[in-house]
């Protein structure tokens, strides 16, 4: 089929699942996006998002206005309206900790199977253990009275917060996980535009294609922990983490991205995704095999205990009493997403301790009121510095290295900055009168 022709319906309509639906919208597909909760999905239609990613509340307004996506509840109706069906529910932490909570995903594709009559694509994007889609196929097969016309595909989405549109419509590489050549060629159709454009295509088995998404991940958190760990070497000898993560960065086999030191990772990919990971590891009899991304992990917690004992040292030792300005809620910037953010557990675990907490952000200041009532907020930089003991500058926001360091001196109790990012512009606040800490650079 053409692109007019295929009809693609995307389940679940959370932050992969809406940034999908309107991509392909947008690509010129007829899309039906299912959600089951009425609030969100009339939310959506009119592109209002519970969450902030810049372009795709316009994104959404405009294909629905075009006719192209519509959404519904009804998963009798995917199944009667879609070629292909692109499987987008959230697979979180388990309550135990240990390893993905499958539930959504085993829902979705039960229910889906069920009312599949003819040939159809079921596509896997979730975030899954190594094994899940070989499972799933069986399910869909076994419960779906059109047999084996109905076949599964896994294809991972690697989108980031905050480039969620940009990174759907020019992905850097496609991964199919297929079992037949029409499953390939139909998942070609769908991204004719992204490969006519250039876009690497990885065709290959149901593992691998899992394995992908959680190795690159996994692969990034490891280079985030490995210059955090160098970050505390150069902490104990004066040297400095943004000059040696420079200097290894201009070696192309290394690269300098994912090599900011600093606060460490947060977000609902990077930690989740280690921990799940290692989890399979070990039900899969090679536990040892990840066990250094267990170190990865502690490296990434430390940095947050590392801040708070800096703060303690800058603050003579006390903390209790003392008024303390938190630069940054989100656990990246461009994102109003806290969850595991390290500044706010940062600011959590301070106000815990008994200091004056008043946190910034851009634009995450509801969702970390709603998670912390108790600490206190602020709509601007000065006000939630106004006499501070210390500022600790916690998320990268642009506006934050915009910031005057001789207008923000005039607010404060005392001039003591920790930057929690290593991007303020140290020599500029020793200017005016500042004492400034970083978290690797002397
Ligand atoms: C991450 C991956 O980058 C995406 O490719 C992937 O698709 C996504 O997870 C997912 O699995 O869905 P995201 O969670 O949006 O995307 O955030 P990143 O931009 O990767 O940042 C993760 C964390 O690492 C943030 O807390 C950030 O502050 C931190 N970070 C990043 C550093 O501390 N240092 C760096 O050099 C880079």
């Amino acid at each position: 089929p053409t692109v007019e022709h295929v009809k693609i319906t995307v389940i679940g309509c959370g932050y992969l699942g809406a940034t999908h639906a309107a991509c392909m919208a947008a690509l010129g597909f007829e899309v039906l996006g299912i959600e089951i909760d009425p609030t969100r999905r009339s939310a959506l239609e009119r592109g209002v998002l519970p969450f902030f990613e810049p372009g795709l509340p316009e994104l959404l307004v405009e294909q629905v206005e075009s006719g192209r996506l519509r959404f519904s509840a009804d998963i009798a109706e995917a199944a009667a309206f879609g070629d292909v069906h692109f499987v987008c529910v959230g697979t979180p932490q388990r309550a135990d900790g240990h390893g993905a909570d499958l539930t959504y995903v085993e829902a979705a594709v039960t229910s889906l199977a069920a009312h599949l009559t003819g040939p159809a694509l079921v596509v896997g994007k979730s975030t899954v253990p190594v094994g899940t889609a070989e499972r799933l196929q069986e399910i869909l097969q076994s419960q779906s009275p059109a047999g084996d016309q109905v076949e599964l595909a896994w294809n991972p989405e690697f989108l980031r917060e905050g480039f969620a549109v940009k990174d759907t419509l020019e992905p850097d590489r496609l991964v199919f996980g297929v079992r037949s050549e029409r499953a390939e060629a139909t998942l070609r159709e769908v991204y004719s535009t992204a490969i006519d454009g250039g876009c690497p295509v990885v065709v290959t088995d149901f593992p691998t294609a899992e394995l992908v998404k959680v190795a690159a991940n996994s692969f990034l958190a490891t280079k985030i922990s490995f210059i955090n760990a160098m970050a505390e070497l150069c902490d104990v000898t004066g040297a400095n983490v943004v000059t040696l993560a420079d200097a290894i960065g201009y070696d192309e086999r290394i690269g300098r991205k994912f090599l900011n030191a600093g606060l460490g990772f947060g977000g609902g990919c990077l930690p989740k995704d280690i921990r799940a990971f290692t989890a399979r590891a070990e039900e899969l009899g090679v536990k040892d095999a990840l066990r250094f991304l267990h170190e990865i992990d502690r490296i990434n917690l430390r940095r947050r205990k590392r801040v708070i004992k800096i703060a303690r040292k800058e603050l003579g030792g006390r903390l209790p009493g003392k008024r303390i300005a938190i630069l940054g809620a989100a656990f990246k910037p461009n994102s109003d997403d806290i969850r595991d953010s390290p500044a706010l557990e940062v600011a959590h675990t301070l106000h815990e301790l008994g200091v004056h907490v008043t946190v910034h952000d851009v634009e995450a200041i509801e969702p970390a009121r709603t998670k912390y009532p108790d600490l206190s907020y602020a709509d601007t930089i000065e006000e939630a510095c106004a006499e501070a003991d210390l500022v600790m500058h916690l998320t990268e926001w642009l506006e934050y290295r915009a910031v005057d360091p001789a207008k923000l001196g005039e607010v404060v109790a005392g001039k003591r900055m920790i930057d929690g990012r290593n991007c303020l512009d140290i020599d500029a606040y020793r200017e005016a009168g500042w004492t400034i800490r970083s978290l690797g650079r002397p």
